[in-house]
C-alpha cells in the first residue's frame, strides 16, 4: 500500500491537537538535549532558525535564549498556541507549506517530525525544507528508525487517530537526504532505550 502525504495529514492534525497539553507538561530525556545542544553549538550567534514540527515550543524556546532568531512552525494549531504563549514568533504551516522566503534561514530543526511524512512524498518534504534555507545552511534531522523500512498507522497508538510513521534505516535515511542534494555532515545513531533507537542527521545545503 502506498501512503500519500495529504491523507495522513488531518488525522495527525487531530492527534496532536488533543495531545498539546500533555506534551507542554512534560520533560525532555538528557538525550535529546544533548542533540540539541550540539546542534545549537554549530550555530553562530544571531544565526536565523527555523523549527519545522515544533510541537509545544520547548526546543525553539532554547534555541532563542541562545541568542538565535527563532520561527517555529507546526501543523497542530493547539502547539503553535502553546508556542506563541512562550513568546515565540509561530506559525500553523505544515512541511509542504512553508511560506518564507527562498534561502532565508540559516538552519533548520526537526526533531521527531518528518517521521509523519510518507516515503513517497519525503523527497518533495526535503526539497521544501532546502528551499527555504540559504545555500551552505544547516539542517538538523533526527527521526526514530534503523532496523528496517515499513510505513503505515501505528496500530497501538496511544493517540487517536492513529498516527502514521514511516521508520527507514540508517541507509535508507542518508540515500534519501544525499538524493535531495544535502552533504552529510554528522550522522549517528542514540539507542534511547524501549526498543527505540534515533538517527541524528546533521546536514548541509
Ligand atoms: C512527535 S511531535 C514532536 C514535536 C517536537 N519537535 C518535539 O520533539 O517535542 C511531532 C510534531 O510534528 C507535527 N507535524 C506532524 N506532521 C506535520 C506536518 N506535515 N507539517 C508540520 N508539522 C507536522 C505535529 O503536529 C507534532 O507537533
Amino acid at each position: 500500500m502506498t501512503f500519500r502525504y495529504d491523507d495522513v495529514l488531518n488525522p495527525l492534525r487531530t492527534a496532536y491537537d488533543t495531545d498539546a497539553s500533555s506534551r507542554d507538561a512534560g520533560d525532555k530525556q538528557p538525550w535529546k538535549l544533548a542533540e540539541r545542544q550540539a546542534f545549537g553549538d554549530r550555530l553562530t550567534t544571531g544565526a536565523r532558525l527555523l523549527e519545522i514540527g515544533a510541537g509545544t515550543g520547548h526546543d525553539s524556546t532554547y534555541f532563542q535564549q541562545r541568542g538565535t532568531a527563532v520561527v517555529a512552525t507546526d501543523l497542530s494549531a493547539d502547539m503553535v498556541a502553546r508556542c506563541r504563549a512562550k513568546g515565540l514568533d509561530a506559525h500553523v504551516m505544515d512541511f509542504l507549506n512553508l511560506n518564507f522566503p527562498a534561502g532565508s534561514f540559516d538552519a533548520v530543526y526537526a526533531l521527531n517530525c518528518l517521521l509523519h511524512v510518507p516515503n513517497r512524498d519525503f523527497p518533495t518534504v526535503l526539497s521544501r525544507i532546502a528551499g527555504v534555507l540559504r545555500p551552505g545552511g544547516l539542517f538538523f534531522l533526527g527521526v526514530y528508525g534503523g532496523t528496517e523500512n515499513s510505513e503505515g498507522p501505528l496500530t497501538d497508538d496511544v493517540l487517536v487517530p492513529a498516527r502514521f510513521f514511516s521508520w527507514r534505516t540508517d541507509d535508507r535515511l542518508q540515500a534519501l537526504a544525499t538524493d535531495a542534494g544535502f552533504t552529510i555532515v554528522d550522522f549517528h545513531t542514540v539507542d534511547v532505550g524501549s526498543g527505540h533507537r534515533f538517527q541524528s542527521l546533521t546536514l548541509r545545503r
